[in-house]
């Protein structure tokens, strides 16, 4: 397949704008920044949104703006589960009725059903807010679950992270997930020596929206897992739109981290980086851990931002057998995607079970 050498769609499928897919679950943001009686503001694939809290605490996301003349909504203030517009008052449900126009008099007629402002399906589970971004206007109805965590007792989140790259969505992915660019964007005595680097293989197999690679032994040469000590595992999976998971185990203890990419905007990219763990022997060091994730993911963005002064020039892309094999299944599985979207068929997963082999 040619498309994902980059001769000028360079991974685009459908979607809003041509640059991410719709009709998926987006990370918004972690459970703790949605406090009862906020309203939170925050643009995902170029959409205005307001998140707020109903009586019951259950999250909703609304489009920021009242139908009525244009007001943010976030401006405004929560009524019991109802959202208050600032400017005239107008009201709105979590599901998006209007429900109040306070300057009608009592006997003025108005058909309340015949507006409504956009509600985007919201779920919260293990610490974090998912929004489902539908095409086109609405309404919308999921028809998947949000991305599974591994099983069993995760506990709070321990370190969370954001991190804004100023680049397209397929461009953080594809660099969050490139396992070339280690030992050069990487390096760093407590990770990775440079001068390490040997050949590795890895088993690949098709997995829900994604591919995933199967559970292994880390390479003697990553330093980071040592610490864990026992016999480590890890198993790592991606799916679409933008979100990986990496379960690292030794024995008992485990440590699962998160990875989820979420478009603000076509060259703005918000990167969330999410992780628990069961050890408590580890969590002393929280300030320390989160120091050293915080370093690695400004190196990817670092890298990608850079990058984007060549990108300027739309070169074409020379994906390479193996190293880049799993850039071009993101490519090919978004493309799946839209298709089977657009067409109305169930998605047809295109990654083979396969080992890829590559030198870092
Ligand atoms: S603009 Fe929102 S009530 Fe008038
Ligand atoms: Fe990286």
């Amino acid at each position: 397949m040619q498309d994902d050498q980059g001769g000028g769609r360079r991974g685009a499928a459908a979607g809003d704008g041509n640059y991410a897919l719709t009709d998926l679950w987006y990370y918004a943001f972690p459970s703790r920044d949605l406090g009862p009686g906020a309203l939170v503001p925050k643009t995902i694939l170029g959409r205005d949104l307001v998140f707020a809290r109903d009586k019951e605490g259950t999250p909703f996301c609304l489009a920021d703006i009242c139908p009525h003349r244009g007001m943010p909504l976030h401006f405004g203030r929560l009524e019991g589960s109802e959202l208050e517009c600032c400017y005239h008052g107008w009201r709105f449900t979590p599901d998006g009725r209007l429900t109040a126009i306070p300057s009608l008099i009592e006997d003025q007629e108005f058909d309340f059903s015949r507006i409504n402002v956009t509600a985007y399906p919201c779920r919260e589970a293990q610490g974090n807010v998912w929004v489902w971004i539908g095409a086109g206007k609405g309404p919308f109805t999921p028809d998947m679950d949000i991305p599974p965590l591994p099983h069993g007792d995760l506990g709070p989140i321990r370190i969370f992270d954001r991190q804004f790259f100023s680049c397209p969505i397929d461009h953080a992915v594809m660099g969050l997930m490139d396992p070339a660019h280690g030992p050069y964007v990487h390096a760093s005595w407590w990770w990775r020596p440079r001068k390490s680097a040997y050949e590795k293989a890895k088993a690949f197999a098709p997995s829900e929206l994604g591919f995933t690679m199967c559970r292994h032994r880390p390479s003697t040469n990553s330093r980071g897992y040592r610490i864990l000590g026992g016999a480590v595992e890890t198993e790592t999976s991606f799916r679409l739109p933008g979100v990986r998971v990496e379960e690292i185990t030794a024995g008992r203890n485990r440590v699962v981290a998160l990875t989820a990419v979420t478009p603000i905007g076509p060259n703005a990219t918000e990167v969330n980086q999410i992780i628990y763990w069961n050890i408590p022997w580890l969590t002393p060091f929280t300030p320390l851990l989160k120091r050293y994730a915080q370093r690695f993911l400004s190196q990817d963005r670092e890298i990608v931002t850079k990058q984007q002064i060549g990108l300027t020039h739309n070169p074409p892309m020379r994906l390479i057998e193996d190293a880049d094999t799993q850039a071009k299944w993101y490519l090919r599985l978004k493309w799946e995607f839209a298709r089977s979207r657009t067409e109305g068929r169930p998605f047809e997963n295109p990654v083979p079970e396969t080992t890829l082999r590559w030198r870092t």
